[in-house]
């Protein structure tokens, strides 16, 4: 109900010159400054709360989620190193715990840089008939703004963890997707549980019949995500993991779908050349009755249902 002589009184309390709660606490010390907090929240330095709840639940990995992954608010991040440095991103180590239970779990942080200094090789190529809703996001992509660096970053951020989270769930082995946040991609940690990352195929040491399992499993990999309707878009030795015999494939922003992009089959048969010519090299001649390099790129074609 309306009472203009209460509305009046309340308005009073804030109209005065001294705030009520000074006149109240007249005699209690003067608050610290903001500037004496500690901005890192007493925190070592290098460390930060987990960004887990920062991102959307469209942001964080499928379910169900791994029993080794740390989900808990009162975890923190503390920074391990770094992995590697790259065109286009860096990949830090970081080891998410929770303080005083002896629980953490170690991630990859692939951190896409939106610096100018960034090379922007394969934006135009991919991004090119990607649809991007926010209007002023795209003007300023075009323009290559300070904003608009941003924006790129995050798209392939976002595009990675999207791909991640698809092949996840069709049982490619890929890191476990764990968020998205921006421009930075945190993802499961692939290799030892003492920070050392597993090699790279190019970098394994293995030839001829020691490479059977693996190109098994890569010709498996590759069928599923044709007939997912995509193609790697990047692939070659360098973006796929050994680790206890297992070969995981990373490096994921750039995802084609090679019934929608023009030149999809060519992304296809160029991933199926790359990785064909690499074991060919490297004296791979048993099969083990999938198809051998020569044949990969019909029978990936085949999958997808492309001519
Ligand atoms: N989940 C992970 N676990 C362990 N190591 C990883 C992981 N993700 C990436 N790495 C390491 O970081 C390197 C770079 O990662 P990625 O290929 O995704 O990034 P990039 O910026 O495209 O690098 P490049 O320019 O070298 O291709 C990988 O070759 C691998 O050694
Ligand atoms: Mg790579």
């Amino acid at each position: 109900m309306h009472d203009p002589a209460r509305q009046r009184r309340s308005r009073r309390r804030f109209d005065d010159d001294e705030p009520t709660f000074a006149k109240r606490d007249r005699h209690r010390p003067a608050l610290p400054s903001l500037d004496d907090f500690d901005v890192a929240d007493g925190l070592p330095a290098g460390d930060r709360w987990s960004t887990w709840d920062q991102s959307a639940a469209s942001e964080r990995g499928p379910r169900p989620r791994p029993d080794w992954l740390i989900t808990d608010l009162a975890a923190t991040d503390t920074e391990l190193g770094i992995l590697k440095t790259g065109k286009e991103a860096d990949v830090f180590l970081l080891r998410r715990g929770v303080p005083g239970t002896g629980r953490s779990c170690l991630l990859a942080a692939k951190r896409y840089r939106s610096a100018e200094h960034r090379l922007f090789h394969r934006d135009s190529e991919y991004l090119e008939g990607r649809r991007v809703r926010d209007s002023r996001a795209s003007r300023a992509m075009a323009g290559r703004s300070a904003f608009g660096r941003e924006m790129i970053a995050e798209q392939w951020a976002g595009a990675e963890f999207s791909a991640l989270c698809q092949f996840h769930l069709a049982g490619v082995p890929v890191p476990y997707p764990v968020q998205v946040l921006g421009t930075e991609v945190l993802l499961e940690f692939i290799g030892t549980a003492d920070g050392t990352a597993a090699p790279r195929l190019a970098e394994c040491g293995l030839r001829g019949a020691d490479l059977a399992g693996l190109w098994r499993q890569l010709v498996q990999s590759m069928a599923t995500l044709a007939r997912l309707g995509v193609a790697h878009g990047d692939l070659s030795a360098y973006n796929l993991l050994v680790h206890g015999g297992q070969l995981v494939l990373i490096d994921t922003p750039q995802v084609v779908d090679v019934i929608a992009n023009p030149r999809g089959a060519e992304f296809l048969d160029r991933d199926a050349a790359n990785v064909g010519n690499w074991f060919a090299a490297h004296g791979l001649s048993d099969y083990d009755g999938e198809p051998g390099p020569d044949e990969l790129a019909a029978y990936l074609r085949a999958e997808a249902r492309l001519r």
